[in-house]
């Protein structure tokens, strides 16, 4: 609960004063308020991560302050402090849409083990909400240039051509940072339902209860937390079409649960009773090749028959060498540099010759990079990504070890490129780069705190 703002409301000034100890002693930022009035004043100046509110205020009454709280913020979690033994005002609370509620006098575990629940929940909300946002703006922008004069990104143009005239489901496959998503947007773009709703799904990084209600909705009551009914994912997409992103990454059950759909043009909230009939276009994309998931038991079969009606195969960049140039153009166009920049020929070789294991991103990256950090108008590439392997880390270990680098310095060093090349080539997708790394996310993030690793933090990918 650390750094969390948790606010108090509470009439007995004993009783705030023993629980902001206790919080405060958690790492928890906690303010006060002893009253209805001053708990909804601090709600909206605050916008704690947290309530734990009295139900039995003076004044007004707590279920109606309760409402108040859920019609200015819904997602923010609210647990009521009852009396004991009060179970009918516990129920109307949980109704009103409390997240949970505790009876005084409180265990002490309890007590820390509900809020810290309560706070789980409400980052995995935030989550949901930061990947909402990404779609949004992802979609309003204008159209993306789709760059490209390989034989092979030629011949995908045309598929993107033909297939978009269609409602057929496709598949695009590709390595990370290959262009898939770029490639779905021109499908959806040039397709006979580009005025259309456009929803985006990831269908990795989030918990299987939270993604099954993410795209097909839940009912008021479904599960502890589902405080109103909610439209998934395909109902907001009826009538045009869905990305499914990372489909490789669906969890089984929910697996089935989409084939049924694929089936019936139908499904069911969860909670639900009554099928819901839609009518939506599917694109799905995945950077694991499908086929061998399916071979290696993790993706359904059936599933991945019914998807599988137009597969585009996004060959890696080191596969279509000839459209660096192009791209590298495309960049210093899009940076704004493209009048007064010059490429010199051996800087355009290096470019080509390299691998780019995180492929079209990773050289938008470095590009990008290489823009901001230029002192003169000159194209400069500094030394090329992770592209040390093996043998070469531990020649470059032991240089720095006889330079009298120190073991421990050399290992922070070498894990702070790790996550900074990382993030780049995940485009600063948290849960991706912690995924790449195969690392859990909270170590990511300790990491990035630990060597202050922040977003524009721009410094060649390796020193010499
Ligand atoms: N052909 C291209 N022309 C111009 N920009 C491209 C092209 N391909 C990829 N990009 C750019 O590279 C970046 C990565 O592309 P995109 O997000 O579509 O990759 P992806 O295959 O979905 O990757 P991931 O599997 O990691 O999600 C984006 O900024 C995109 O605009
Ligand atoms: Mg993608």
């Amino acid at each position: 609960m650390k750094n969390k703002k948790i606010l108090i409301v509470d009439d007995e000034p004993a009783m705030r004063k023993n629980i902001v100890d206790l919080l405060s002693a958690r790492g928890a930022q906690p303010i006060q308020a002893e009253n209805a009035e001053d708990a909804l004043l601090q709600i909206k100046i605050e916008q704690p991560d947290l309530v734990l509110l009295d139900i039995n205020l003076p004044g007004r009454d707590g279920l109606s302050t309760l409402s108040e709280i859920k019609r200015i913020l819904p997602d923010l979690p609210v647990i009521i402090f009852t009396a004991f033994g009060t179970s009918q005002r516990a129920i109307k609370a949980m109704k009103a849409g409390a997240y949970d509620y505790i009876e005084k006098p409180f265990e002490l575990d309890e007590f820390l083990l509900i809020i810290q629940r309560a706070l789980d929940f409400s980052e995995l909300v935030g989550e949901v909400k930061e990947l909402r946002n990404i779609v949004a703006t992802k979609t309003s922008g204008e159209e993306e240039q789709l760059i490209g004069s390989s034989k092979q990104m030629r011949e995908i143009f045309k598929i993107i051509g033909r297939v978009s005239q269609t409602d057929a489901t496709v598949l695009i496959q590709g390595e990370s940072g290959t262009g898939k998503e770029l490639i779905a947007d021109a499908i959806q773009q040039h397709s006979l339902r580009s005025n259309k709703p456009y929803i985006k799904v990831n269908c990795g990084g989030l918990s299987e209860s939270l993604l099954e209600s993410e795209i097909f909705g839940h009912e008021k009551g479904a599960f502890t937390g589902a405080i109103s009914q909610r439209q998934g994912r395909f109902e907001l997409a009826n009538g045009g079409t869905i990305f499914l992103d990372e489909i490789n990454n669906m969890p089984q059950a929910l697996q089935v649960k989409l084939l049924r759909l694929l089936q019936h043009q139908a499904f069911y909230r969860v909670g639900g009773e009554d099928p819901i009939k839609v009518d939506v276009r599917i694109i799905a994309a995945s950077n694991k090749d499908v086929e061998s998931e399916v071979n290696a038991g993790k993706f359904r079969e059936d599933l991945y028959y019914r998807l599988n009606v137009v597969q585009i195969n996004l060959p890696p960049l080191r596969e279509r060498k000839e459209d660096i140039p192009l791209l590298v153009w495309h960049f210093l166009k899009k940076f704004g540099k493209r009048k007064d920049f010059v490429v010199p020929a051996e800087e355009m070789e290096k470019l080509m010759n390299y691998s780019w294991p995180g492929n079209v991103r990773e050289l938008e990256n470095v590009i990008q990079r290489t823009v901001v950090m230029a002192r003169e108008n000159v194209l400069t590439v500094g030394p090329l990504g992770s592209d040390l392997k093996g043998e070469e880390i531990l020649s470059y270990i032991a240089g720095e070890l006889k330079k009298g680098i120190g073991f421990k310095a050399i290992v922070a060093n070498v894990e702070k490129e790790l996550i900074l090349s990382a993030l780049n080539n995940t485009g600063w997708n948290r849960t991706k780069a912690a995924k790449f790394l195969k690392i859990h996310r909270r170590l990511l993030y300790s990491k990035m705190k630990e060597y202050k690793i922040q977003k524009r933090f721009f410094e060649p990918a390796e020193k010499n």
